[in-house]
Order: C-alpha cells, then structure tokens, then sequence
C-alpha cells in the first residue's frame, strides 16, 4: 500500500530551495504525496531532504516519479552493478582506479549536460559519504536572475540562441573524445534559447549551460563574450543563489530548466560518495517574452 505522507516544507533561501520534512524517501509513496513534492519543487526549484536511508533500487524508484530515467554512453563503469540509470559521482579510487566522475576539484557553475539537442530537466543527488568540509554544491535561480537583468542586456539577447560546448566537462576539462579549438564559435554542442519558458511553470529563466566556450549565435567572438561577461557577472550575485552543505543521507532534487549549479573543491585525501539519477531529456523552447 503506497504511503501518504504529510508534506512540510521550509524555505532555504529567498530565491530558491526548500527543506522537505516528513518524508521517508524508501518506501512507495502515493500519488498525491508524489503530487504534492512535485508541486514544491516546481515552486522552489531545488528540494532538500535529511536523513534518507536508499539502496540504488529505491532511489531509481524514487527518481521515476518524475520521469524516464536516463542511461547515458560512457557512464558504464561508474554505474553500480545492475544499476545503469545512476551515476557514482566521487573521488574515491579502488584497485587503482577511480569509482566516479568530477574527482575532488571545482566544478563551475554549469546546468547538466546542457549540450544536448534534449538536455535532462531534472536531476537528483543522494549522498552516500561526506567529507567534514568543502564539496558544498551551490544552487542558482535563473528565475530571479532573469527577472533582476538590467533592461538593456534583456533587449541585446531578446530572440538569441547560445551554443553550448559539448566538448569540456565542468571542471575545465577537455573530453577524451574532442579536440582543442580556439574559436568558440566552431564550439560543437546544442543550440537553445538563452531565454526558455518552463515547461511546467510557463516562467521564463535564463539558460546558460557553462560560461567557458560559450558562444551567442550571430554575434561576433568580441561582442558575444562581452555580453557573456556582463550576463555571469549579474547572475553570479550571491542573492540568486542557496548553498548546500552536504550530511550524509541527504538526497536533493533540481529543476535543470530554471537552475544552474556548482561544487566546492575538497580534502583529495577525504572520501565522497553520490549516487546520481537524472531524467530524460525535452529540448527547450523559447519563452514568449523573450521572441
Ligand atoms: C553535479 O554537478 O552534478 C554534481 C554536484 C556535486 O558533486 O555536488
């Protein structure tokens, strides 16, 4: 018999998240229940939720509540045996070699997989070991940065596009399978709106992906990072943003479409260990608004 369970929810920042008490994330939830956190994380974009005991079966389980889940190329030999829809995100290394992906450093403010023609709308991050300090993960509201961007960079980027580069992963990194370039406007990756409407929500937000190798469609290498530098400037303001400190058991849910996110570096010689699920991917449509 699926639970029902009374939802509380307590807001953790003013642009975005919320805590979410009085839930056990284990056991099969009831529609309404599922209803109900679908709702708040629509209205707050980023859910927190303590204390969560998952095996990977019951966090997939979890995770399909709100869509097909996906299974990406190359994540085979970070999945957990029998689990291809989660992603192990750690610096740990075994027999040699390292359990997960994105290691110890930084990695930059970026949306997931934003390079894709279908990018994943959402995404869900459960914490299985913690380092005492750093690895924090930092949430951004591309609502309330898009509702605060000063008129005249509105007007310069009303009915632009912007390439994401596919080839560099958030840390910086060139991916094995590319090759360096100098021109960002010959950057490979997926063109969407900079302005999309939610498909949800109907809102409109700013959709960036990754500053580095970023290109605005149409417009001169010069003229394109100059508005870039302008539009990260604005959008890197601390009241966009909510910061998470990770305890274990904690299992957090983003809204792909309206947020961007970023992580600390941490201690090379403590141990973190993510288990990670996202959905499948919509391709983004352009908000009214910004035609
Ligand atoms: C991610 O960027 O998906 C992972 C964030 C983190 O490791 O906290």
């Amino acid at each position: 018999m699926p639970a029902q369970m009374q939802i509380e929810s307590v807001p953790l920042a003013d642009a975005l998240g919320a805590e979410v008490h009085g839930i056990d994330l284990s056991v099969p939830l009831s529609g309404e229940t599922v209803a109900a956190i679908r709702q708040t994380w629509l209205d707050h974009q980023v859910l927190v939720f303590r204390n969560q005991h998952l095996t990977d079966a019951q966090l997939t389980d979890f995770s399909r509540h709100f869509g097909d889940l996906d299974t990406v190329p190359g994540w085979e030999p970070f999945s957990p045996s029998g689990h291809p829809e989660v992603l192990i995100i750690s610096n740990v290394r075994k027999d040699g070699a390292t359990i997960g992906v994105l290691g110890d450093g930084e990695a930059s403010w970026h949306t997931d997989m934003s390079y894709l023609d279908q990018p994943p709308p959402g995404s869900l991050l459960y914490s299985l070991e913690v380092p005492d300090t750093g690895g924090d993960t930092c949430f951004m509201s591309m609502y309330a940065a898009l509702d605060a961007l000063p008129t005249d960079i509105r007007e310069a980027i009303r009915g632009k596009s912007l390439n994401h580069d596919s080839s560099h992963d958030s840390a910086g990194n060139l991916r094995s399978n590319h090759t360096a370039f100098e021109d960002v406007s010959g950057a490979p990756g997926a063109q969407h709106p900079i302005v999309r409407a939610h498909p949800e929500t109907g809102r409109p937000a700013l959709f960036l992906g990754r500053r580095l190798h970023a290109w605005i469609v149409g417009e001169s290498v010069e003229s394109s990072e100059a508005l870039l530098d302008r539009i990260w400037e604005h959008c890197t303001r601390q009241e966009f943003t909510y910061c998470h400190q990770w305890q274990r058991g904690d299992l957090l849910m983003w809204d792909n479409r309206c947020t961007m996110h970023r992580r600390d570096p941490f201690d090379a010689q403590a141990r973190r260990v993510m288990h990670r699920t996202q959905l499948k991917g919509d391709a983004p449509v352009r908000a009214a608004a910004s035609a």
